[in-house]
């Protein structure tokens, strides 16, 4: 299992596609599964039923992913925060994308899907996670200025020097 972490706009949808691709594995994001299974959109969920129901959700549906069929799985910015997750994360191959707090803004402006985009101490919650990720992450490329493809290169090289 190949599992992508990082903050909202390190590029895990766009890097997975490309590395399922290569590996010929299937690409899942967690949070399109997770609007899948209630039938509503992140942010319909975070707008009706609050945050915290948003991460038991989220919780619940990364847990049957990461112990389903092999794949290059992206997950939500704020799935690795929780304790039970990370444990899980232990028996993945876990690619922290790294990218600079301004570059991601930049690259998620105006999306409307993000709900946290709008809310204040945003700055605060995106350092608070850099540990997160660095403690869950196996392998990590850093994204700044960088194209997907790149990146991608990156990470498949870096795999294989590590299967040899
Ligand atoms: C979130 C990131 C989003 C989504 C939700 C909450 C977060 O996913 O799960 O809006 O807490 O950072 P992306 O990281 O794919 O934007």
């Amino acid at each position: 299992m190949i599992v992508l972490v990082g903050f909202m706009g390190a590029g895990k949808t766009t890097v997975g596609h490309l590395l399922s691709e290569r590996l010929g594995l299937p690409f899942v994001d967690s949070d399109l599964v997770i609007e899948q299974r209630s039938g509503r959109s992140v942010r319909q969920i975070f707008a009706e039923d609050g945050e915290p129901a948003f991460r038991e959700l989220e919780r619940r549906v990364v847990a049957d992913l990461i112990d389903g069929p092999e794949a290059v799985l992206a997950l939500g910015g704020g799935a690795a925060e929780h304790p039970d997750t990370a444990v899980r994360l232990k028996s993945a191959q876990v690619i922290y994308l790294q990218v600079g707090y301004d570059e991601a803004m930049l690259r998620v402006a105006g999306d409307q899907g993000r709900p946290l985009l709008r809310r204040p101490g945003l700055e605060t919650l995106y350092q608070r996670r850099l540990g997160v990720y660095d403690n869950v992450a196996t392998l990590t490329v850093a994204t700044g200025g960088r194209r997907p493809e790149a990146v991608s290169q990156d990470i498949l090289a870096q795999l294989r020097v590590r299967r040899a």
